[in-house]
């Protein structure tokens, strides 16, 4: 599409000073594509110069002036909800999720059975509006098993399901059909990171791919950290990210389950533990107080709630869990809903100072 305008036109040796002081000037029509000549531009105006902005503008590019011209329109990128649009009812469009989970260049999408049909559709239009993503797909079940793994199927793009995510400076290679990984827990990944003290031992009891692991020992050079899972394709993948983000000398994958590998190899090592296995954290509460040093330490505990005052109802099971170990809750310093997981549901943290 094409429209005419004014514009300034001037010689090619001052295009970039004049479309700076333009700009500064608040001239130009963004709408309109800029038309450069073999030896000028024109630079299309939103509204009429003042005489004072004439009179800057000659001094800047002496031999400017004031022209018309025939511009290209701008092609505006277009928002999912604008292509899809053009094909579904506004009912039937309500419907779509709202939220997207990025990972990679690997989209994520929850379809809701009224939007089935169109999931292809749906998928097309994600690529065309994620210049990044390369592979749409969709949630074909809940997390489930020991692995917490969830089926996905192919919507668009590469069928893959491995992918690189990047995430404060860290790079993981992540494989969704078979390790467990969730971009919505990146800030706690930072959080407990950045609480992390110099010269302590961290064991992360359900490490999965890597990200408390990696990053704890990316952002603290003098720590140690053993990295626990019991699914042996998220400790290959792990073992490669410990790689990729140069910190073999700091952290050390571990494959087993959590309570057996706190009884052999690291009973009474840790100033921290980090148990990120929400369904059933509270199962392995003994396992996290046994790894702790015998002057206690830290735990940071996550598990997933559902009625209103559950932080506190979390707080007495979590206290009972290690009281029940000989051990005690000094006190809580940190009690937090960090996302909502279901209708009514969310996951929450406790730190706990344990001795
Ligand atoms: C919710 S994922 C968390 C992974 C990782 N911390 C993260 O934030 O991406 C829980 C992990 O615990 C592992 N897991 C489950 N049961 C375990 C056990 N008994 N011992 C060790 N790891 C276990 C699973 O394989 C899974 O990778």
């Amino acid at each position: 599409m094409s429209k005419s305008s004014i514009c300034i036109k001037a010689s090619k040796n001052q295009g970039q000073k004049i479309i700076t002081l333009v700009s500064k000037l608040e001239l130009i029509d963004k709408s309109l594509e800029i038309q450069r000549n073999e030896d000028s531009l024109c630079i299309p105006i939103a509204r009429q110069l003042n005489d004072s902005e004439l009179t800057t503008l000659q001094k800047q590019a002496p031999g400017m002036q004031l022209s018309a011209a025939v511009f290209t329109e701008k092609k505006l990128p277009q928002t999912l909800t604008q292509i899809l649009e053009k094909k579904l009812s506004p009912n039937i469009l309500n419907n779509l999720p709202k939220a997207l989970d990025i990972i990679g260049d690997i989209a994520i999408i929850d379809i809701p059975p009224e939007l089935k049909l169109y999931e292809n559709f749906i998928g097309e239009a994600i690529l065309q509006t994620h210049r990044n993503i390369k592979t749409v797909l969709a949630k074909a079940g809940a997390i489930g098993g020991v692995y917490r793994v969830r089926e996905y199927s192919f919507i668009s793009g590469e069928q893959k399901t491995q992918t690189l995510d990047k995430e404060f400076g860290c790079q993981y290679h992540v494989d969704l059909a078979k390790a467990y990984f969730s971009p919505r827990l990146s800030h706690e990944h930072e959080r407990i990171a950045s609480i992390v003290q110099i010269g302590e031992t961290v064991v992360d009891l359900f490490a999965g791919v890597g990200p408390f692991s990696i990053l704890i020992a990316k952002k603290n050079p003098q720590v140690k950290v053993y990295a626990v899972d019991i699914n042996p394709e998220a400790v290959e993948l792990l073992k490669i990210n410990v790689r990729t983000n140069r910190v073999e000398n700091r952290v050390f994958p571990i494959l087993g389950d959590a309570r057996q590998i706190t009884t052999t190899k690291l009973k009474g090592v840790a100033d921290r533990v980090i148990m990120n296995l929400p369904e059933t954290a509270i199962d392995f509460v003994d396992a996290a107080c046994q790894a702790l040093k015998p002057k206690g330490g830290i735990i940071h505990f996550y598990a997933f709630v559902r009625s209103p005052n559950s932080i506190e109802q979390l707080k007495t099971r979590f206290s009972q869990a290690v009281e029940s170990t000989g051990k005690k809750v000094e006190v809580f310093l940190y009690g937090k809903s960090i996302r909502e997981t279901a209708p009514f549901e969310s996951q929450v943290v406790l730190d706990a100072k344990v001795a």
